[in-house]
């Protein structure tokens, strides 16, 4: 088969990597790629939100399905383009419907779903500019700290925290104002739940559905979660305390209304499910719904499934995944993170990297990288991900600590207590 993947994280360098393993595989295109997926298949200088000119290439190389990896062109109806397109339905797109995005790409959406379905999530109110006093009133009966949300795609910054009242007033009249342009016309507040994440993965065709191994990543920038959010500094799996008494009610009072819920609304749905869900006592209740993998949980996740991932992504095409069963490895996996000095603010690129040849024992994903005369430079915040097994979480990380180390560019930073709280 070939195929063409969308996206150029260390998310797509994960999955460029787990396809390449298959023996179904033909050719493997990504659009657009980084060093990293460059040393497993053929980069091609697309935009993942361009679907003509995918769809030209596409056509013009056989492609036979399309693998998306992030949510902006899932949210923009990718799925939808090719299904109903005459020339190119016959290429299989894995992900969502532009309908089933909207888990995703509308956390009003994603709401009033679960509250239709059932799925235990935290009580809230969607409030606009002509309901702000409502929105005030509903603030009022919560305690501190209080949650707004961006209902729309706001690239992971949609979400606030507010610890008085006071300050979540004022912050929701400004996200109503424009503070995330249109993705927050709609603010969603939400009752603030306390706990520990994490996130599960679900592939699904619709009907049927495999539940991948379970990651915890760590958002902020310094140690012990201190500092501002970022798109992930590091990721474990799996985690002691999705056990499966767990991960039985996650089954139970999520996955399965879940999957349910989309096909009793006829919402097309042939890709990954990320719950990114919080453990309320013992208790799993639903944070928020994205409609990809996760970054940097992909690159534990995959390392740890030993099912071919392209016989997996068939099967969701042709509506049988309930055929296939899911092999996994029970060791641990990490990853560290590697990236450039004062990310998530201001930073510098175009650092040359030097030291990859000298990783023993990690395999390293590539996020941020480019490749110039020869030479692998830093082109964004997340740099590298440093993936490490393990008999034991601390013998994973000891790995993926020295390689760490041992690669070298200007203002490198990593977090050193990635899995603390486990
Ligand atoms: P989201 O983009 O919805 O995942 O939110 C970003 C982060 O905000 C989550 O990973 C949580 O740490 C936090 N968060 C979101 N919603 C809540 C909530 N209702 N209670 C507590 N923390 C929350
Ligand atoms: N690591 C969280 C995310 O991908 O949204």
């Amino acid at each position: 088969m070939n195929v063409l993947l969308l996206g150029s994280g260390g998310r797509e360098h994960a999955l460029a990597w787990k396809l390449k393993q298959s023996v179904k595989l033909n050719n493997l295109y990504i659009a657009p790629g980084n060093a990293g997926t460059a040393l497993v298949g053929t980069n091609v200088p697309l935009a993942a939100s361009d679907f003509p000119a995918l769809k030209r290439f596409a056509l013009d190389k056989r492609v036979d399905m399309i693998v998306v990896g992030p949510e902006d062109p899932l949210v923009q109806g990718v799925y939808d383009f090719f299904r109903d397109d005459e020339e190119a339905s016959h290429i299989a797109v894995i992900g969502p419907s532009k309908a089933g995005a909207q888990l995703e790409g509308s956390k009003d959406f994603a709401k009033a779903f679960m509250l239709r379905h059932q799925i235990p999530t935290a009580r809230y109110q969607s409030v606009t500019t002509a309901t702000l006093a409502e929105g005030f009133r509903f603030l009022e009966s919560l305690q501190a700290p209080y949650v707004l949300k961006a209902d729309g795609l706001a690239a992971g910054k949609g979400v606030l925290i507010l610890p008085s009242l006071e300050e979540a007033k004022q912050k929701l009249r400004e996200m109503l104002d424009g503070m995330f342009g249109a993705s927050s016309a709609t603010v969603v507040i939400e009752e603030f739940l306390s706990g520990i994440e994490c996130s599960v993965f679900v592939l699904t065709d619709g009907n049927s559905y495999q539940i991948l191994p379970v990651a915890k990543d760590y958002k902020r920038i310094g140690e012990g979660d201190t500092g501002l959010n970022t798109g992930g500094m590091g990721a474990v799996s799996p985690i002691p305390f999705a056990d499966t008494t767990f991960m039985k009610k996650v089954e139970e009072r999520i996955i399965v209304p879940t999957v349910e819920g989309l096909k009793k609304e006829n919402i097309e749905y042939k890709g990954f499910i990320f719950l990114g869900l919080i453990n309320v006592k013992g208790e799993p209740m639903v944070i928020e719904y994205n409609v990809r993998m996760g970054d940097p949980e992909t690159e534990v996740v995959m390392p740890r499934i030993q099912s071919d991932l392209l016989e997996l992504f068939k099967a969701v095409a042709a509506g049988k995944l309930h055929e296939k069963t899911l092999e996994t490895d029970s060791r641990t996996v990490v990853t560290v993170v590697l990236v450039s000095g004062g990310y998530p603010e201001a930073y510098e690129k175009g650092k040359a990297i030097s030291g990859l040849d000298k990783v023993e024992g990690s395999i390293v994903f590539h996020a941020g990288t480019t490749q110039k005369d020869g030479q692998t430079l830093s082109s964004g915040g997340r740099v590298l991900a440093v993936t490490s097994f393990g008999a034991t979480k601390a013998e994973a990380l000891e790995t993926s600590f020295r390689n760490a180390n041992a690669i070298c560019y200007d203002k490198k930073y990593f977090r050193r207590d990635i899995g603390f709280d486990l």
